[in-house]
């Protein structure tokens, strides 16, 4: 199973970007630990991470893969756009928050990409992509030669 990994706008900056909320790991320790875990799933990943909406979208319809894990960042508050990039590509999305949204100002309590996603982790952390990761290990291979394309 080959999994994309998409990381929306400001998260380019973990590390920097308000420690207190998101720690002091950044988005090279995150693909690192990603990457690795994958590797010990038996599971391909491809991790990206864009500023742009229109980017992020380009990737979920032209990036092969059979699953995706998403961190849409603030677009996940507003994006009907991403939102129907990642339901139309018929493939499983996780929705990852390495803060917990929940806990957050109320401006953050609408969710409007998860309407798209088979389940939304909030607030674990880095750990919240390699749990992800578990999840998606367990479903059942893809049948060969299916879902593997962008969808373009
Ligand atoms: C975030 C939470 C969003 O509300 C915020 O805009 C982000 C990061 C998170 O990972 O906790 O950019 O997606």
């Amino acid at each position: 199973m080959r999994v994309l990994v998409l990381n929306g706008p400001n998260l380019g900056t973990l590390g920097r970007r308000e420690p207190d909320v998101y720690g002091t790991r950044t988005l090279a320790d995150l693909v690192a630990m990603v990457t690795k875990h994958a590797g010990e799933l038996g599971l391909e990943v491809s991790c990206r991470q864009s500023n742009s909406e229109g980017q992020l979208i380009d990737w979920i319809e032209k990036e092969p893969s059979d699953a995706i894990i998403v961190n849409p960042g603030a677009l996940s508050h507003y994006s009907l756009a991403l939102a129907d990039a990642l339901r139309g590509s018929g493939k499983p999305v996780i929705e990852v928050h390495v803060s917990n949204v929940f806990a957050r100002e109320p401006e953050r309590h609408r969710m409007v990409t998860a309407t798209a996603a088979k389940g939304v982790i909030s607030g674990l952390g880095f750990e919240g992509y390699l749990a992800a990761l578990d999840y998606l290990r367990s479903l059942p291979p893809p049948p060969a030669g299916e879902g593997r394309g962008g969808g373009g």
